[in-house]
């Protein structure tokens, strides 16, 4: 309970903060200059650009005296000139100084010696205020007028005083002895002053030689007789005043233009009674800059007006008293206040009540202990459960084998809620493929990566070792053009694998979808051969434990965004050791790209997937599927049909329509002839994997690759995300997991991996 009242008041503390920061800082428009000097710029008002509301309302900071000043600038004839201002008043007002603004008209014995009588003639944007400022004239015989003569604004106003002698001026007394002072015309701008005299100043030359008129704030000038004979007074400063408003229009007409309309939230327009231009007002109960939008005041903090033991509410604009439960009264210091309500006679329906609250709280209590302790047991034993299946799935030597092979950077434990939030709970459309071993999902990780998530149906206990041997290995090949295994969920019944999510479909899909408008230039179908090459041979050799994939097709190809070869689906692979040349196992593998040898033989070797390779490049070339009903009987096989064709010297008829419409190009042949090769029956006879990778490359650079060659390096490879939908298909009907021609010899030799992946 201290707890939330301290919250509630550090929270009112905090909004009082901004409400006073927002009432300072307001003034200017956010990001421009507030001061200048000891002067506040409110906008309008601004060092321009967007700080100022039209060029009316500029500002200039002069910053080269100390301290700087604020220069209001207007137009004259040529160019502009500008005032210096004290003070702007979001009333409507401006402040300045009268530097030079005094008109004189001074005489000798001879006659009238100087007249000089402009005054802000020019400045014309803002009329002179009639409320806030006199014309004020000095002299022994003076006669002044200050006159506005613009086209159809004629005004003219003045003033006389005369006196015999010096004895009869009196110090601070501006009553026409002397010192006379006059209203100013409502709306005069831009005015000048006119002198007069009767005798020349001829009897009071001796202490009065001149006679001043100026304009200056009301109760700003205090007449001192030596002011009389003062002849620079013409350099004294007065502060003036000047209204401002916004544009020329009146309310009724600024509000119909919404778009310059100048008064923001919370504030109301209103008309200046000089009836030029308009001013904005934030309206009752709103503070601020009308011009940038009014903030409500918080009239419980600032006014205090309700009672002891009332409650204030601030609500937008106004604020209300009331009294707290048990109290009676309005709550407010000039209303009835509040009073505690007489405690009523029917104490026993308040015990009955109190009675019926308690027990049903206490039942309640009782409830939500209850559950929390089912939920804790619950949460207890699922964690057994977790970490049960978590060490039945090999979890434990997953972390040994990772921390061993410095590896656990590279591939990551990932909870079982993880993955849950990164489907949508296994959602059915986030499903990117469904074969038999199991289902393929999209998932998006909290850092924002794209993922799939495989999940397989069923998983035999007795290859759990295999299994993480072979997560442990995948997560340590790093090329390019293999799909990269970013982790694993071992306490889930089914351990699940999480790969980077790759866009662009299958290879199958690339080159069979008819329908798509893929890019299926020759360029591109010996760039994809090339990579795949490149990926195989590198499992081959290159990983620091060899590692034939064995099914190579081109369903298990995947595309990138920019169609760039990324080869999966390693369920059926093996890693062997270097020494070893082949491998007996059950014969896995798809039909149309399985190695006759190892069909016979059941003994995989690396010429196996050189095998299969051919099948892809055969796929390439003529745009056919690997087994096809739509071919004769004895053709249904995509490899017999290329051998006969190319034993006869057919090449031509059945390489692809978009291959073959530029004619047969020296490098189709030499594909066509590497593909010959690795679909030799005799394994031996069949070129390594290296060879084929040099060989294709090697095509592919001389030629010239016109597909864009800026490949990312590989670190940046698998930092990219994809977004687009995966095509994953993976096929139960193409698989013969079951054909078990089962390992002849070579009983220590032992498949290491999962088959049901
Ligand atoms: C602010 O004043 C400057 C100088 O006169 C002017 O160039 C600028 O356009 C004004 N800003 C606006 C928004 O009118
Ligand atoms: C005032 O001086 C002007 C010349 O500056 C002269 O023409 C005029 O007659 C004088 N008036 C009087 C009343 O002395
Ligand atoms: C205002 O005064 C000028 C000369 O000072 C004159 O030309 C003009 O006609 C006057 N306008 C009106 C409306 O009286
Ligand atoms: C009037 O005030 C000035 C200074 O403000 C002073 O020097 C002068 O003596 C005063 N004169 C009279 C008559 O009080
Ligand atoms: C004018 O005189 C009054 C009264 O003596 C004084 O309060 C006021 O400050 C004076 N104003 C100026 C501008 O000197
Ligand atoms: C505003 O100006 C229009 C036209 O100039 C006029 O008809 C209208 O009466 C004015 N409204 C007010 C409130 O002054
Ligand atoms: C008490 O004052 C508030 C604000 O000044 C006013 O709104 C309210 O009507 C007053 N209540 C009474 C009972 O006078």
């Amino acid at each position: 309970m201290a707890f939330l009242c301290m919250f509630i008041k550090l929270t009112l503390f905090a909004a009082a903060l901004t409400l006073t920061a927002t009432s300072a800082a307001s003034q200017a428009k956010p990001g421009c200059q507030s001061h200048c000097g000891g002067v506040t710029i409110p906008y309008p008002f601004g060092t321009g650009g967007s700080c100022n509301l039209s060029s009316r309302h500029f500002i200039r900071c002069d910053t080269t005296p100390n301290p700087a000043q604020a220069l209001l600038r207007y137009p004259v004839t040529m160019g502009y000139a500008e005032v210096q201002v004290l003070h702007i008043s979001l009333d409507g007002y401006v402040r300045i100084s009268s530097n030079g603004d005094i008109g004189s008209d001074c005489y000798s014995s001879s006659g009238r010696v100087s007249d000089s009588s402009i005054g802000l003639y020019w400045l014309y944007d803002f009329a002179i205020s009639h409320t806030r400022n006199k014309f004020t004239a000095i002299g022994c015989d003076t006669i002044a007028y200050i006159t506005s003569s613009r086209i159809g604004l004629n005004y003219s106003t003045g003033c006389l005083t005369f006196c015999g002698s010096v004895n009869d001026v009196i110090n601070g007394s501006c009553s026409g002895i002397g010192c006379c002072q006059t209203a100013i015309p409502r709306g005069m701008r831009g005015y000048q002053f006119n002198f007069d005299s009767r005798e020349n100043h001829s009897s009071v030359l001796n202490f009065n030689p001149c006679s001043y008129g100026f304009v200056v704030e009301d109760g700003a000038y205090n007449f001192s007789v030596s002011d009389l004979s003062d002849t620079n007074f013409n350099k004294r400063e007065f502060p003036l005043v000047f209204d401002w408003s916004i544009g020329t229009q009146n309310c009724t007409e600024a509000q119909r233009d919404t778009q310059n309309y100048a008064c923001k939230e919370n504030s109301a327009c209103i008309n200046p009674d000089n009836n030029a231009g308009y001013l904005c007002k934030c309206v009752d109960g709103f503070q601020g800059n009308p011009y940038l939008g009014c903030q409500d005041i918080n009239e419980c903090e600032t006014l205090k007006l309700c009672s002891v033991g009332g409650t204030c509410y601030n609500t937008p604009g106004s604020y209300s008293c009331s009294c707290p439960t048990g109290f009676e009264g309005d709550g407010w210091k000039n209303g009835t206040g509040c009073t505690q309500t007489k405690p009523r006679p029917e104490s026993f329906t308040i015990l009955l009540v109190t009675l019926v609250l308690g027990s049903s709280l206490g039942l309640l209590v009782l409830i939500v202990g209850v559950w929390w302790l089912y939920n804790t047991l619950q949460r207890r034993k699922n964690n057994k459960l977790k970490q049960k299946l978590f060490e039945r799935n090999g979890g434990l030597l997953f972390q040994k084998k990772m921390s061993s092979e410095g590896g656990l950077d590279k591939a990551k434990l990932f909870s079982s809620e993880q993955l849950e939030a990164a489907t949508d709970q296994y959602n059915e459309n986030r499903i990117l493929g469904r074969g038999g071993q199991g289902m393929v999902y999209k998932g998006m990780l909290p850092d924002g990566r794209i993922v799939a998530v495989k999940k397989s149906t069923t998983v035999n206990e007795s290859f759990l070792e295999q299994f993480i041997n072979e997560i442990v290995i995948l997560s340590q090949i790093d090329h390019r053009n293999v799909v990269k295994l970013l982790g694993c969920c071992l306490e889930t019944e089914v351990p699940l694998l999480v790969y980077e999510f790759i866009p662009n479909g299958t290879l199958s899909h690339f080159i069979h979808d008819q329908n798509e408008e893929y890019p299926r230039s020759w360029d591109i179908r010996l760039r994809i051969a090339a990579e795949v090459a490149s990926a195989i041979s590198y499992l081959h050799s290159s990983a620091s434990v060899p590692i034939y994939h064995r099914d190579i097709k081109s369903s298990n190809i995947l595309l990138d965004e920019k169609f760039r070869a990324k080869v999966s689906d390693f369920g059926t692979s093996r890693s062997v050791n270097i020494d070893q040349t082949h491998l007996t196992t059950q014969v896995l593998g798809t039909f149309g790209y399985l190695d006759p040898e190892y069909f016979r033989s059941s003994q995989f070797t690396e010429k196996s997937d050189v095998y299969s390779f051919g099948v892809v490049i055969v796929e390439l070339l003529t745009g056919q599927k690997a087994i096809s009903t739509s071919r004769p009987e004895e053709m249904r096989g995509l490899v017999s049909y290329f051998m006969s064709a190319m034993e006869e010297n057919r090449l031509l008829d059945i390489v692809d329509s978009e291959i073959a419409k530029y004619g047969l190009k020296d490098e189709v042949v030499a594909v066509a002839q590497l593909a010959q090769r690795c679909l030799n029956l005799d394994g031996r006879h069949r070129p390594t994997m290296k060879e084929v990778a040099i060989e294709l490359e090697r095509l592919r650079t001389r030629q010239g690759d016109v597909v864009p060659t800026n490949q990312p390096k590989q670190s940046e490879l698998f930092v990219r995300k994809a977004t687009e939908s995966w095509d994953f298909t993976s096929s139960s009907t193409e698989h013969y997991t079951n054909c078990s021609i089962t390992s002849t010899s070579e009983s220590d030799v032992r498949p290491l991996m999962l088959d049901t992946f």
